[in-house]
């Protein structure tokens, strides 16, 4: 053979396998880049599983708080046939005992809210201050108990529109008394009911310038301190003073404070949009229609005339 040819063969290859290498090496650099990315990939895996976790923990709460607004209370009320209501049946003219069962304007209201619903009314007879969190636990499907919407409240409760305005809290003395002003309260023992609108009053504007001694029950508890003298002065609603002043001719409405607010509405769970709607509406139709002023002359006049 030629040693020209072999020559010739002998030097295509080197160019062949130069070349080839010369391909190949990026290649291969590529290829190991591209390991080293696969690798970090790899490594990021756990992280991305525990924001997967994450991810699915935030989408189940976010499923349980949709489903407490999307739940029918309504539904639930009228498959039980009936409508628990809680109240403080210690405040007449609005609830109060009567006959082995509660009456007053709220038991009224709550008697037509029933009816829309179209379901029997069961009340349950607390005190006050345990009212809310009976509704937060689902043990009442509504509060009515001349109930003040107040920003504390609305935080945890819902509410419906009011029905009715308050002029204000009523100070109730002995005949005898001569208080007329907040002043005259000071240094006196003033009596209040726990959880209310009148105690946080008496809390903001006679801490420490008067005793001020929470009760569960305003009547007939608190009247009675009041007339036994273990207390100077209780605090109750507008309306409830003048029925109480009346039936207890030993009594009298001492100054009004406070200011006017809204006076009462019902109280729901959160969220219970539902069962707020129907309340709005009978709260609504009764306004429109005069029967919630007829309701509450009614009451009023009953317990104007009692004995
Ligand atoms: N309106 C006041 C409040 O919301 C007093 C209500 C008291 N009601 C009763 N049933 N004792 O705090």
């Amino acid at each position: 053979m030629d040693v020209k040819i072999v020559a010739i063969v002998v030097i295509a290859l080197i160019i062949g396998i130069l070349i080839g290498y010369a391909i190949s090496v990026p290649k291969i650099q590529q290829l190991e880049t591209e390991l080293e990315e696969l690798k970090e990939a790899a490594g990021m895996v756990p992280e991305l599983k525990q924001q997967i976790d994450e991810l699915k923990s935030e989408n189940e709460k976010l499923k349980s708080e949709l489903a407490k607004y999307t739940k029918s209370y309504v539904d639930e009320i009228k498959k039980r046939g009936k409508l628990i209501v809680g109240t403080s049946a210690d405040w007449p003219p609005f609830e109060y005992p009567e006959d082995g069962g509660y009456a007053g304007i709220d038991i009224r209201i709550a008697q037509k809210i029933a009816e829309k619903l179209g379901v029997d009314l069961e009340i349950k007879d607390m005190k006050f201050a345990a009212l809310i969190e009976a509704l937060r636990t689902g043990m009442v499907d509504m509060v009515i108990a001349d109930m003040t919407p107040t920003a504390e409240r609305e935080k945890v409760v819902d509410f419906s529109v009011p029905y009715y305005f308050s002029k204000g809290h009523a100070v109730l003395i002995l005949k005898e008394s001569t208080i007329s002003s907040v002043e005259d309260l000071y240094g006196k023992k003033i009596g209040v009911q726990l959880g209310t609108t009148q105690e946080e009053w008496a809390k903001e504007n006679l801490k420490d310038k008067a005793e001020i001694i929470s009760y569960n029950k305003v009547y007939p508890d608190m009247v009675m301190v009041l007339m036994r003298g273990d207390v100077d002065a209780i605090i109750v609603g507008d309306i409830v003073g003048n029925i109480l002043v009346n039936k207890h001719p030993e009594l009298k409405i001492g100054l009004y404070v406070g200011g006017s607010s809204i006076g009462g509405a019902v109280a729901v769970a959160e969220g219970a949009e539902d069962l707020k709607y129907v309340i709005n509406s009978v709260i609504q139709e009764l306004i429109e229609t005069g029967e919630m002023e007829k309701i509450f002359e009614e009451e009023i006049t009953k317990w104007m005339e009692k004995e």
